[in-house]
């Protein structure tokens, strides 16, 4: 269930952040619930365009922060948003600090890792002595991931991508729990499906079109092929999902946030 092993996808930052409130709001909700009073020192793994970095500023005005990505299309746009963090362009599955942090973070990334088992106790020796380790991962499970997969398996499409790669189910919180629990004083856990209003089902193309769907979109060279890709998935899309009587749609999404105190 975990991501592929293949490269990482293209980010496109204006694409990721057509929604930033939206996708910003469970890493409010996860900082809410972080019970340190005063971490020195934070590190932001899969910073991204630095929009869950600023959420950690706006708790904890005076720790010392890092954001750490892959992409340096997201790192560049992170240092333009003007959060006053050391941003530094690393594979979090490699990124070993030269000092543990009081709270090593992770809004909505920590999904694309390959061999979770081992970079999630991997990760937590990163915390110090009375620090946490917080994520917030999708679960990958939805109508949308249905239509993506029907689509995949379509005769157009058939053959042209890695079965995995359109398997977006993460793991339960209990593969969590049973790796960090042996290691932790504490393990707090819990699921929030946020449900989105959005103008049409096209928005639902749109969001998954900057996260999940890039990595396949990155396997269709030509532009053409991409836009007839996409054009087969948001027909697959809209029959997925039935308008309300205003005519707003709306767009289950489940996420599952897990704290674990050293
Ligand atoms: C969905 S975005 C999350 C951005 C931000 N944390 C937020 O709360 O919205 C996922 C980010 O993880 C980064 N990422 C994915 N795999 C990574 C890896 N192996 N190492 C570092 N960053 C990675 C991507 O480049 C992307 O910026």
């Amino acid at each position: 269930m975990s991501r592929p092993s293949r490269e990482s996808p293209t980010w496109d930052p204006t694409q990721y952040l057509k929604f930033e409130e939206e996708r910003t709001l469970p890493c409010r909700d996860l900082v809410a619930r972080i019970g340190l009073q005063s971490p020195a020192s934070i590190v932001d793994l899969g910073c991204g365009p630095g929009n869950s970095t600023s959420v950690l500023a706006g708790r904890w005005p005076t720790a010392r922060l890092v954001g750490v990505d892959n992409s340096e299309k997201m790192l560049e746009s992170a240092r333009a948003a003007g959060v006053s963090a050391e941003w530094v362009l690393a594979d979090m599955s490699e990124w070993v600090p030269e000092q543990a942090f009081d709270l090593v973070f992770s809004n909505a990334a920590l999904q694309w890792l390959v061999n979770q088992e081992h970079q999630v106790s991997r990760l937590f020796m990163s915390v110090s002595r009375n620090g946490a380790f917080a994520f917030q991962i999708p679960s990958g499970e939805g109508d949308w991931t249905k239509a993506l997969r029907e689509v995949a398996e379509s005769s157009s499409w058939r053959g042209r991508f890695p079965e995995n790669l359109v398997d977006l189910r993460t793991h339960g919180l209990e593969f969590y729990y049973d790796i960090l629990s042996p290691m932790s004083s504490r393990v707090d856990m819990w699921e929030t499906e946020y449900v989105h209003v959005f103008p049409s089902t096209q928005s639902i193309v749109e969001w998954t079109s900057g996260t999940a769907v890039r990595p396949i979109l990155d396997l269709l060279p030509a532009e053409q092929e991409r836009e007839s890709f996409l054009a087969d998935y948001a027909a697959a899309v809209g029959r997925s999902y039935r308008s309300r009587p205003d005519g707003k749609v709306l767009f289950p999404f489940l996420r599952r946030f897990l704290v674990a105190y050293r």
